[in-house]
């Protein structure tokens, strides 16, 4: 019931009531070439692959706060009044569940909306519960479950998460490692539902709940969903390493007023985030291939609280790159978004892609939607494939490989013979 999930169920409830545009939203939006460019052959993504009708779907979850999606929403302050008004009797039928939750793993939250248990496996099955009643009382034929809650306190990755069993045994013993988001994953991939992650928690990117995926045919995907900052990173990080100039330093700042913003206050939260932040320069740059552009990159991200901006980020970026025979160049990049509105396409997506991953038989973790993380998750010894454009193209592909038309290299020799 955070600003993300109100804005996307609102969302998706004014396109349904055809008073809004779904922009932002590559499975609403988007077309897919096939076959030779002189085909002309561009179907929408919609039209392409089997994906689930907006009309079809239903919505729930939980929060920590007993508020509808109409009062979330509307002290979230993302939406208009228009907006709000139009939705209003959507949006008060979405009552959350009670939470699995613990004030340890995200310190700047407290709330009363909250599950009781001897043991966090004991919660972990009262939400597998939630999930059987909901799908029940809705009759609904599938589910998808996607975190969009708070950003939890860094984990490291810990022998308990190795495999199901002892993710089991540690969850009956209360182990500090497990954080209330596995909880969630957990309760869904054991449910056989499509699990992705929104936040930067370490949740399904650890190999117990991998295995338990291929067990139960879940399909998973995440981590943090990549909308602002990063995403212009990792549109203009491949440019430079295109074109081999070199990068003395990054240095990006936010200020945001939300609650993600005041969450993101508390130390143990940050450095989850900034973990997931920090990532993409490293793996598209490849300083170990490039030593003289990027061995000495100063890279910083900072996050400001600041709560006169609401949901309305800035995000600063101050870039110092190098050229020909070293010359130093200055980029800055001053994005005044909107954290909730470039999120919500993406939770649609991912709730469709998912969904249609799941259907086609592809379990465990799905790379090529890499395209909507920050901090993708892929199979052991892989690294992320970060660049958005790359990223673009392996989605693109998947779906041609999924239905069965030829994958795009462009090569293009053919139009030369
Ligand atoms: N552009 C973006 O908005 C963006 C981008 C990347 C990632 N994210 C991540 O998405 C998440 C949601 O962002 P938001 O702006 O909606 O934040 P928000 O604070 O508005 O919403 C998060 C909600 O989660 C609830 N919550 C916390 N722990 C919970 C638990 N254990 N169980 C149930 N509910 C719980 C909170 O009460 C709150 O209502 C955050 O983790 C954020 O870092 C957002």
């Amino acid at each position: 019931m955070g600003a993300v999930s109100t804005t996307f169920m609102a969302g998706v409830e004014l396109v349904r009531q055809k008073k809004a545009v779904p922009v932002g939203s590559l499975t609403q939006m988007g077309t897919i070439r096939l076959g030779k460019r002189t085909e002309g052959r561009s179907p929408k993504i919609k039209d392409f692959v089997k994906l689930a009708k907006l009309e079809d779907m239903v919505f729930g979850g939980w929060d920590i706060f007993p508020d509808s999606s109409y009062e979330a929403a509307a002290k979230a302050g993302v939406l208009d009044p228009h907006h709000l008004a139009a939705v209003k009797p959507f949006l008060s039928k979405i009552k959350p569940m009670t939470a699995a939750f613990d004030h340890e793993y995200v310190k700047m939250l407290d709330g009363k909306h909250v599950k009781k248990g001897k043991t966090k496996y004991d919660i972990a099955l009262q939400l597998k519960d939630d999930i059987a009643n909901f799908k029940k009382k809705h009759g609904c034929s599938r589910l998808v479950m996607l975190w969009c809650g708070s950003t939890e306190v860094f984990l490291q990755p810990h022998d308990v998460h190795s495999t199901p069993e002892k993710l089991e045994e540690a969850m009956k013993a209360n182990h500090p490692a497990i954080a209330p988001s596995m909880l969630y994953a957990w309760a869904a991939i054991t449910s056989g539902m499509a699990y992705g992650n929104g936040a930067p928690n370490l949740s399904v990117d650890i190999p117990a709940m991998q295995e338990l995926a291929h067990r139960h045919g879940a399909a998973i995907g995440g981590k943090d969903f990549k909308t602002g900052q990063t995403l212009i990173k990792t549109v203009l990080a491949p440019a430079f390493k295109a074109r081999m100039l070199g990068l003395n330093g990054w240095f990006s700042t936010n200020i945001l007023g939300n609650r993600d913003g005041e969450v993101l206050e508390d130390p143990g939260s940050f450095k989850t985030k900034e973990e997931s932040k920090l990532g993409a320069l490293e793996f598209i740059l490849q300083p170990h291939l490039y030593p003289e552009l990027y061995k000495r990159i100063h890279h910083k991200v900072r996050i400001n609280y600041y709560p006169p901006r609401g949901d309305n980020k800035e995000g600063w970026d101050n870039i110092d790159i190098f050229g020909w025979l070293g010359y130093p160049m200055q980029i800055k990049v001053d994005f005044l978004c909107r954290d909730s509105i470039l999120a919500a396409p993406i939770v649609l997506d991912l709730v469709l892609f998912l969904d249609l991953a799941q259907r086609a038989g592809m379990r465990g973790i799905q790379e090529w939607l890499s395209f909507y993380f920050k901090s993708p998750m892929t199979a052991p010894k892989l690294y992320p494939e970060h660049d958005l454009f790359i990223q673009l193209m392996k989605l693109k592909n998947t779906l041609r490989w999924m239905m069965g038309e030829d994958l795009i290299t462009h090569l293009g020799q053919e139009y030369y013979d």
